[in-house]
This record gives C-alpha cells, structure tokens and sequence, in this order.
C-alpha cells in the first residue's frame, strides 16, 4: 500500500523482547527467559508488590542496571535509520531505552519505562529516574513509595489508543521479537490495514499473524536486511 502522494509513507515497529536479545537483556518466554526463572505473579502484580516490595524492586532495579550497561543493536539501529526517509512510529512493549538510544525520535511504550518511577498514590506522577536504583523508603511528592513506572499484570496499558490510531493509518508494518502472548498489547498487530505491507520477524513464534510475511531469524541481521529493502524501493 502506497502513502497518497504528498505524504511521508508510514511505517509502524511493534517490537518485543527479542529484538533487544542481541543486547544481552534476556526475553521472557525463551527457554532461559526471565519467566521461566523468576515468578510472574511475584515480580509482575501488584498483589506480589503488596506482599514484598523489596523482592520486586530489588528484581527491577537489577534489570535497570543491565539495560544502563546494554548498548543499541543493529535492529534498533536500522529502525532509527528509517526516519530518514519515512514516518516511523515505533511501538514497543520493552521497557529498554535502546529503541531511542538508537535514534528513534517517536517510541510508544505500551508496558512502561524501566528508567522512570511513578507515584503508588498517585499513578500520574511519575519521574526520570535514570538507571539509580528505587529503594524502599523513596517516596514521591506526596510521600508515598515510589515504584518502577512498570504496567504489571491487570493494569491498564499506556497509549493505547494512540498505538490503534497509528497502526490503523500504517502503510508497512514491521512486527519483531514478540511471541505475541501478552493482550491487550498483542491486538494491535491485526489492527494493520488490510492492504498494508506486513511483515513478522522471530526467532519463533506460535501464532505468525494473518496476512504477515514470516521472516524466522534473529533481529539483528533479518531487520536491516528488510529496512534496506524498504529505504531503496521507490515507495
Ligand atoms: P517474549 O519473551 O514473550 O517473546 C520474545 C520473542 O522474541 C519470542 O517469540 C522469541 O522467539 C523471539 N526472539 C528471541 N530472540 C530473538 C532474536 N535474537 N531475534 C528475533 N526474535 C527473537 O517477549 P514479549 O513478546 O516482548 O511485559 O513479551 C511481552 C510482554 O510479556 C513483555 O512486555 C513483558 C512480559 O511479561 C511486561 O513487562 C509488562
């Protein structure tokens, strides 16, 4: 599908884990996955909060850490480069930086930033924080706990109808490293347009979307490869 003449073809990213894998952060399905060596219920609810706050925050402050350490790769790299010739919208549920480190001007975070603490009170309140750790005692304005600004199971995910309004105006989309399990994140991938150019890249995936080319390979070298393609065709 072509952008009518006069505007930018849009491209939309909807990326997940496994396209930071080649970073060294782990993904969370994979066999050596954090899910299969940490407990969800625990690190990612709030009722494993409200049980033990220090479990969780000492969980997040030593993924804060790996990711201040972790450097773009060359899929987040060759994502950046496509704003040269295009609109680019990248959606991702990871709550790495290395989409905007890379250079990516315009990042929707569905599931939060791990670089940002919020308010236990009050949710709007939310701050940089770097990659320093939270410790129990932080407190926001109001004086109540700070927690990683992270969207855990049973909270409501962030931009969303932002995302479903991009995903619908898209004339490619480039679905990478996401196992798709995890809704109501995982919806926008059917939301693309029916005439869409569409395209899915995993190392492995158990449903491939309908519609979408599969590409199975590793991010890193399957995304460039596409990008490429894509920034010396003509549309
Ligand atoms: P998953 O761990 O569920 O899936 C990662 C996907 O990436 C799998 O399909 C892998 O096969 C694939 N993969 C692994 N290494 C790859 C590589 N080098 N190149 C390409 N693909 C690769 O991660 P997500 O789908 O992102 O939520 O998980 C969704 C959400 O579940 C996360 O945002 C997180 C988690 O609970 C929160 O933290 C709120």
């Amino acid at each position: 599908m072509h952008a009518p003449s006069g505007r930018k073809t849009k491209i939309i990213v909807f990326s997940g884990a496994g396209i930071s894998a080649e970073s060294g952060i782990p993904t969370f399905r994979d066999q050596a996955g954090l899910w299969s060596r940490y407990d969800v219920e625990q690190l990612s609810s709030t009722l494993g909060w409200q049980a033990d706050p220090a479990l969780v925050l000492d969980f997040y402050n030593q993924r804060r850490e790996q990711i201040g350490q972790a450097k773009p790769n060359a899929a987040h790299r060759a994502i950046a480069e496509l704003e040269k010739k295009f609109e680019v919208i990248v959606i991702t549920q990871n709550v790495d930086d290395l989409h905007e480190r890379a250079g990516s001007q315009h990042v929707i975070h569905l599931h939060g930033e791990i670089t940002k603490a919020r308010s236990t009170l009050d949710p709007s309140l939310v701050y940089d924080i770097g990659y320093r750790p939270i410790t129990l005692g932080k407190t926001c304005e109001l004086n109540s706990q700070l927690r990683p600004d992270i969207v855990w199971f049973g909270e409501e995910v962030k931009q969303l109808m932002e995302a479903r309004h991009h995903m619908k105006r898209a004339n490619k989309i480039l679905v990478v490293g996401t196992s798709l399990q995890v809704y109501p994140a995982a919806h926008l991938v059917d939301r693309a347009p029916y005439l869409s150019e569409k395209i899915c890249i995993s190392l492995d995936i158990d449903r491939v979307p309908r519609r979408y080319k599969f590409l199975r390979g590793k991010a890193a070298s399957l995304v460039p490869m596409v990008t490429q393609r894509w920034l010396t065709s003509f549309q």
